[in-house]
């Protein structure tokens, strides 16, 4: 039985400003994936944690990517996988996007890479939208490619790899939970038009600024008043996080895709560490259980090991 492990990266996505067009993928935390390729047309799920994951395959988002990838090869093999998650689901730093994408990039190796990266992408988002009902990229692209990734166009798919600074991200995960799909109902449907403006100066300042490595021009571009100002609502001590982070030297940050996670960005190992420090600090206070990560950009994406 052909069969390979991978290791499957958390994500940032929005990076702020790009709401469903820019995401990175993070060193720490990663999720384990063993699959293995069966000669019958079914998909056998064991999970290795204890986040208590449906293991029906229609019900499962690196399942029905499973599904997707056979049905394109007329249902002529199988495959059984082990899931053993470090990414917490509804955590916001892309838990189904490792799945789906691990599994896509993990069946397409068992496969001798008869899929271009594109077709892999899009086995990839048949998982995002079981998990929050709409196709998006912006986790699932950094998550298989690595570094930062914009997401130009999902119809047609159009992906570029931004170069990225070494920058170090710090990130607290409050141990509560929020649905992407919940965390998408409650935005609103218009925006106007002096935020608009806001807001795309902001992304192309951020895709300039990774791209010049200019700290400042990231740093300020860093500002989103179109999805913030209504998500970070439901993050408790979300005002207070941002501030004293850029206190503490951090170049910016806020919302980890939908929430609850908080990430920021820094230019040394010292500065992530401080910002940790004050990330902790706050939530000692709330009485919140939350975890921290202090990490930095995973320039590979999803990879055998
Ligand atoms: N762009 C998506 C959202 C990411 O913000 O809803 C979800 O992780």
């Amino acid at each position: 039985m052909k069969k390979i492990i991978v290791h499957s990266p958390g994500t940032v996505a929005n990076l702020v400003c790009g709401f469903d067009i820019l995401g990175l993928a993070l060193e720490e935390p990663y999720d384990i994936m063993e699959l293995a390729l069966l000669d019958k047309p079914k998909v056998i799920i064991h999970n290795r944690d204890a986040f208590g994951l449906p293991t029906e395959a229609e019900k499962n988002v690196a399942g029905v990517v499973l599904l997707s990838v056979m049905e394109k090869l007329q249902d002529r093999i199988g495959f059984e996988l082990t899931i053993e998650k470090h990414i917490k689901p509804g955590s916001g730093i892309g838990s189904s996007a490792a799945s789906a994408a691990g599994a896509a990039v993990a069946a397409n190796h068992l496969l001798n890479n008869i899929f271009t990266t594109e077709e892999v992408v899009q086995f990839a988002m048949n998982g995002e939208k079981l998990a929050s009902g709409v196709k998006h990229a912006d986790n699932i692209a950094p998550c298989i490619l690595g570094g930062v990734s914009l997401i130009r166009s999902i119809h047609p798919l159009d992906i570029i790899s931004i170069p990225s600074p070494d920058l170090y991200v710090t990130v607290v995960h409050p141990q509560i939970e929020v649905r992407t799909a919940d965390a998408r109902q409650i935005l609103r449907q218009q925006v106007l038009l002096k935020d608009a403006i806001k807001q795309w100066g902001n992304i192309a300042g951020l895709v300039a600024g990774f791209m010049k490595n200019d700290h400042d021009l990231i740093g300020r571009s860093l500002e989103d008043v179109i999805i913030e100002p209504i998500r970070s609502i439901l993050i408790p001590g979300f005002d207070e996080i941002k501030k004293n982070c850029k206190e503490a030297g951090a170049l910016g940050g806020g919302i980890s895709g939908s929430g609850p996670s908080v990430f920021m960005l820094s230019k040394d190992k010292q500065t992530a560490l401080a910002v940790e420090t004050v990330m902790k600090e706050v939530y000692e206070k709330t009485g919140i259980s939350y975890h921290t990560y202090v990490t930095t950009i995973n320039k590979r994406g999803v990879e055998v090991v």
